[in-house]
């Protein structure tokens, strides 16, 4: 019928990390986005300036968690949820595989679809240039979210961390590729640019604007510190560096010697933990690394 639309018609999807978005309609500045969440997917509404808009959701099929002050909601079939504007940050975990319709008075699908899918094509495309052969970028938000949830990080926290730990190498695409992908040891002066995909990194994410996403920079700009200070690219030591940080550069560590890579086979997971160990207090938060060995039996 004219002017209803087509039943079960998506105007456009996109599939993200355990998340497929979907436009429904769009029309007179309001948008209706249908999210499919896969179980244990984080989602967030979050304040942003100048923001104003109507924020709703209902949730069609599943169960959503929301983290509040020292508990949380669930909200099931039926349920909705709406603020206008958004002052705080909220963030919804879903239990089972979860669908819910999203309303938004300012449109954000393309903005937020665009940039997410973009960033997300480029992190994959470096782990790959980077000898990974595998899913670097999603093994190493997986573990870290595994020890960020065994430290107890509050929902902002896990979010930045779950971000940054996925975008963690993205500078690297700011890196000439002759260095990138030099099979021989660098010179010092090539290592000294390497260096910079720390810094790099928080500009590319810095760039797209997003609260989120901008938040994660400082994380990634961070996750080549070292608990001793002898880390780059700032030489911060200790708490001086955001534990998000520090939880990346542990998993990144563990990640990069167990996985076999394009030149080289990857060692065993006993043999990474021993290094990780060995280097616990050095390189590493020790809190971190101990966390790390209560989680291990996980990975
Ligand atoms: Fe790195």
């Amino acid at each position: 019928m004219k002017g209803i639309g087509n039943k079960n018609h998506f105007i456009e999807t996109v599939q993200m990390k355990g998340l497929t978005i979907s436009l429904i309609a769009s029309a007179d500045q309001t948008e209706i986005i249908h999210h499919k969440l896969e179980p244990n997917t984080r989602w967030a509404l979050e304040p942003e300036e100048g923001w104003e808009a109507l924020e709703y959701l209902i949730v069609v099929s599943g169960e959503l968690k929301l983290s509040t002050n020292g508990g949380y909601e669930i909200y099931k079939t039926g349920d909705s949820f709406y603020r206008s504007p958004v002052k705080e940050h909220y963030v919804f975990q879903s239990i089972g595989t979860t669908e819910f319709l999203y309303v938004s008075s300012q449109p954000v699908f393309h903005r937020y679809s665009q940039i997410s899918r973009d960033l997300m094509n480029l992190a994959i495309s470096i782990e790959k240039k980077d000898g990974y052969t595998g899913d670097h970028c999603a093994r190493i938000s997986k573990l870290s979210m595994l020890v960020g949830e065994a430290m107890g990080l509050n929902s902002k926290q896990l979010l930045r961390l779950n971000m940054a730990s996925f975008f963690h190498d993205i500078g690297k695409v700011k890196i000439p590729l002759d260095i990138l992908l030099k099979p021989e040891k660098l010179t010092q002066e090539e290592w000294e640019i390497m260096k910079m995909h720390t810094s790099y990194g928080r500009q590319v994410l810095e760039e797209t604007k997003l609260p989120l996403l901008m938040s994660a920079g400082l994380v990634v700009e961070q996750h080549h510190e070292r608990y001793d200070g002898k880390g780059y690219p700032f030489g911060l030591a200790k708490d001086e560096i955001e534990v998000e940080a520090s939880i990346i550069s542990v998993v990144d560590s563990y990640d990069a010697m167990t996985t076999d890579r394009s030149y080289q086979k990857g060692r065993s997971k006993e043999e990474a933990i021993l290094e990780i160990n060995r280097c616990r207090g050095t390189m590493y938060n020790p809190i971190i690394v101990d966390v790390f060995n209560d989680v291990k039996h996980k990975l």
